[in-house]
């Protein structure tokens, strides 16, 4: 079990991660928050709730207190919306919820995300614990506070900061992840690694096999080492004025490659695989990176693969990086690797650099 404690100006939190905790939640979280209030909820996807509920129930049964409202977020994209957010807070009124309720997320990012969010407008903003159950929502979105979701016009268009109570990362619920959410949820781990932790990096390559295999102490070192890093970050800077947009090392083109295919034909953590390659060409070219250090980084994200392929052309992968929540103010923000576990973010990358290593990346898509 690893403890690793979150502090920004507005909160000060630990995010648990290990075995286990999640048979003891119900004691953790009233460590966490003071004391337990009268309602508690929780909010899951039917999917989850249905692998989970017996083992999540299992410590509140014990201390004798009423268990938790459950409410349901079906899955995927499509409902992380302001129509969600409503119809949650609704029925969070009609089942007594007051300004003195908590609210547990749950599930993957997306339930994290729209969880969040609920909680930071529900009476003004009442606290909540994130309990991820992705491996994504683990060594990334369950971490630092932004919560959020959906406009039909772009992604985490409205959302809030509002940092959790705490955060309980339990390696067992991994144990019914498919092998593609794993391996997606495993190029985060690497993106840290890039930006800021050659250690974490290096044993990924040489503990592929037993992360890969699942092997607990494996994915506890690495889950542990990734949110080390996030905690750092937006403990230096929790409303992403500088440090904090090296976090989205990879997005400019993942998000893109998201936008054009709507969504649908890959996850979260492929899209940001292949906007890394993306990045990481970028590199070369401007000479942050040398041949060895890119071929090494591409090396290790095909490892963790297989990447879907990209059937695209790269001028619509390049006008949709326009909408980048990086830009503001007509400035495009791109984050850079430099070397091996540094990235910096800089603000004169030419669209014609931008196509220059978008095709790289198909290029590598095609050849498979
Ligand atoms: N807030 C942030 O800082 C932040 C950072 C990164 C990503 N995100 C957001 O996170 C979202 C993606 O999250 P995600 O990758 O976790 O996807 P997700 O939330 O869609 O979950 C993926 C799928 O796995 C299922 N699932 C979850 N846990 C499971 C388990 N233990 N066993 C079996 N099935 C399980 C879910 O029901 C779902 O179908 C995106 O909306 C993205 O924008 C937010």
């Amino acid at each position: 079990m690893q403890t690793i404690r979150v502090a920004t100006p507005s909160a000060r939190y630990d995010v648990l991660t290990g075995s286990g905790l999640l048979e003891s939640l119900a004691p953790r979280i009233e460590k966490a928050a003071g004391r337990l209030p009268r309602r508690i909820f929780v909010l899951t996807s039917p999917e989850i709730w249905s692998l989970w509920a017996e083992t999540f129930l299992h410590s509140f049964l014990e201390l004798k207190i009423d268990p938790p409202v459950a409410l349901f977020l079906p899955p995927g994209e499509p409902h992380k919306t302001m129509a969600s957010a409503e119809r949650l807070t609704r029925e969070m009124i009609r089942a007594g919820g007051d300004r003195s309720s908590l609210l547990i997320a749950f599930g993957g990012g997306i339930v994290g995300d729209v969880g969040g969010f609920a909680a930071s407008v529900f009476m003004r903003g009442i606290p909540y614990v994130q309990v991820p159950t992705t491996f994504l929502a683990q060594v990334d979105s369950s971490v630092g506070g932004k919560v959020g979701v959906n406009l039909p016009e772009g992604k985490n268009l409205v959302g809030s900061f509002h940092q959790p109570r705490a955060v309980f990362a339990d390696i067992g619920v991994l144990g019914t992840l498919s092998d593609r959410e794993l391996r997606a949820g495993l190029m985060e781990s690497i993106k840290a690694g890039i930006i800021r932790d050659r250690g974490l990096l290096r044993f990924m390559e040489e503990q592929a096999e037993a992360i890969l295999d699942r092997d607990p102490k494996a994915l506890e070192r690495v889950i542990a080492a990734s949110i080390r890093m996030k905690a750092d970050v937006v403990s230096r800077d929790e409303r992403e004025s500088g440090l904090r947009m090296i976090l989205n090392f990879g997005h400019t083109v993942g998000h893109a490659l998201e936008q054009v295919t709507r969504y649908k034909a890959m996850l979260h953590g492929e899209a940001i695989a292949w906007g890394m390659v993306a990045a990481l060409s970028l590199g070369r070219a401007r000479g942050t990176l040398t041949a060895g250090q890119l071929d090494r980084l591409e090396t290790l994200i095909y490892l963790y693969g297989p990447l879907p392929a990209l059937k695209l052309r790269a001028r619509a992968i390049v006008a949709a990086t326009a909408s980048d929540k990086k830009n503001t103010g007509g400035v495009r923000r791109f984050v850079l690797p430099l070397g091996i576990g540094n990235a910096g973010v800089v603000e004169d990358v030419t669209p014609s650099e931008l196509e220059a290593a978008v095709n790289y990346m198909l290029d590598k898509a095609k050849a498979g």
